[in-house]
């Protein structure tokens, strides 16, 4: 096809696809298709409450199926028979290119191989090595926006922490950091799937961009390898890392990185400032309190709201019938509240006991790698916090991702009061 009658028919796709969701979502009020509208970026959880009221398994209005529960979630993520090698979201990842999810989109073996290959890297005895830079890296960041007095919370600390962290673990040397963060921000974005062409222009253009800097550093730590992820990756013999499995590890380990924990932090600030006694309960121990916090964080206001899967083969699940192709989307941001799992689920309660573990992270052989990397970050983040602003305020609106799979603030404005308030801060 020509360049020409590319381009026409994936405009006449993005919105022809714009225009379905739309229908369904406004239209026939559709609660799956209304996620993806701003009702569903605005309190995903309201609409998670009506499909819950279909049953444990429903079906989507085009061919899939979706899941609220739990108890099912989990199973489907556990279960060897479905795949996910059409990526994380329903429709999401459209605009990357499949490989570029390295062995998120594999199965064992090859998952087994690749996982592997980068899994020292988030070892214990890495993240105890990570801390004292972490830490150094949020106190440089809390430096800087605590001398401005007002300041916004993602740009200054949710966002440029992760990328720190995944700079330095990858290996990414200081002249090439400032880019490498603009293009990972460019490609993370596509996890929702392609906007619109300028949109798709700027994800060709960073892609590009970045698999020459991949190159010309597996060649520069080839020659002179150091102790980070792309000595290790460019240095693994053939078998073990296919040349052309280098760089969709790298992409992988970059979008996991970038588009995860800055939501994380962000969640998890926005609902202490939203929940002044709490806010005041981590400041008199913060320490003790931060690890409850963020995990509470996890259960409530998932980063990741949903992932997929698709059976191999025929399947019986939850007494339906599954085909080969079906897609079944995994609510986890649902799942997470399930009242048949969690008491009052819709409370912010750092100090809930005896209830199994959240999904924020899946289950099963694609159970996240960097979880304990993501927790150790938002946990120093909102510890240092709490230990160095007290007072701490929310200073107008949240501005929120325009995303469906992901979740989190993309702007949060706070500022630091003279002195503690009675009755403390609140939207
Ligand atoms: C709060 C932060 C994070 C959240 C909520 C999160 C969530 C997830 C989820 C839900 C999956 C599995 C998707 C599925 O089952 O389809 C996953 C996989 C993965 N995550 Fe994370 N993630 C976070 C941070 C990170 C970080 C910091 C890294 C590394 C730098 C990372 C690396 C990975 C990798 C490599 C996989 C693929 C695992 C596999 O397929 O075996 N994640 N993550």
């Amino acid at each position: 096809m020509s360049t020409a009658g590319t381009v026409t028919s994936f405009v006449a796709r993005l919105y022809g696809e714009r225009l379905r969701v739309a229908y369904d979502g406004y239209v026939t009020r559709d609660p799956v298709e209304r996620l993806s509208l701003r009702p569903g970026r605005d309190d995903p959880y309201a609409l998670y409450e009506r499909i819950r009221d279909r049953g444990t398994l429903s079906r989507t209005r085009h061919g899939g199926w979706v899941t609220p529960s739990y108890e099912l979630s989990s199973a489907v993520l556990r279960d060897r028979g479905l795949t996910s090698s059409r990526g994380v979201g329903e429709g999401g990842g459209a605009g990357l290119d499949e490989a570029s999810l390295s062995f998120l989109g594999m199965n064992p073996p090859d998952h087994t191989r690749l996982r592997s290959v980068v899994r020292r890297a988030f070892s214990p005895r890495a993240l105890d090595g990570y801390r004292p830079r972490i830490e150094r890296s949020v106190d440089t960041l809390l430096d800087a926006a605590s001398a401005r007095g007002s300041f916004d919370l993602v740009g200054s600390l949710a966002a440029p922490l992760p990328i720190a962290v995944i700079t330095d673990l990858l290996g990414i040397p200081d002249e090439y950091a400032l880019d490498f963060a603009e293009y990972g921000a460019t490609i993370g974005s596509a996890l929702d799937g392609i906007r619109s062409l300028r949109h798709a222009a700027r994800l060709v253009n960073s892609q590009t961009k970045l698999a020459a800097m991949f190159d010309d550093l597996f060649a520069r730590r080839r020659a002179d390898p150091r102790d980070d992820v792309i000595s290790t990756l460019a240095n693994a013999p053939d078998d073990v890392v296919a040349p052309g499995e280098l760089r969709p590890l790298c992409f992988l380990l970059l979008i996991a990185g970038f588009e995860t924990t800055v939501n994380l932090i962000g969640n998890c600030v926005l609902a202490l400032l939203d929940r002044p006694p709490l806010w005041r309960e981590l400041c008199a121990d913060p320490v003790g309190l931060a690890g409850a916090v963020v995990e509470e964080t996890l259960r409530f206001d998932p980063p990741v709201q949903r992932t997929s899967r698709y059976p191999s083969r025929e399947t019986e699940l939850a007494g339906r019938l599954l085909r080969p192709d079906e897609q079944v989307v995994v609510l986890i941001g649902a799942a997470n509240r399930d009242p048949a799992v969690y008491r009052r689920p819709d409370e912010f309660d750092p100090h809930r006991a005896g209830a199994p573990e959240h999904l924020a992270f899946s289950a099963g052989t694609h159970y996240c790698l960097g979880g304990p990397l993501a927790r150790l970050e938002a946990q120093v983040a909102v510890r240092r916090l709490a230990e160095r602003m007290p007072h701490l305020q929310r200073a107008g609106a949240v501005r929120r991702r325009n995303a469906t799979t992901i979740r989190g603030p993309v702007e949060l404005p706070v500022r630091l009061a003279a002195a503690p308030r009675a009755t403390g801060a609140g939207s």
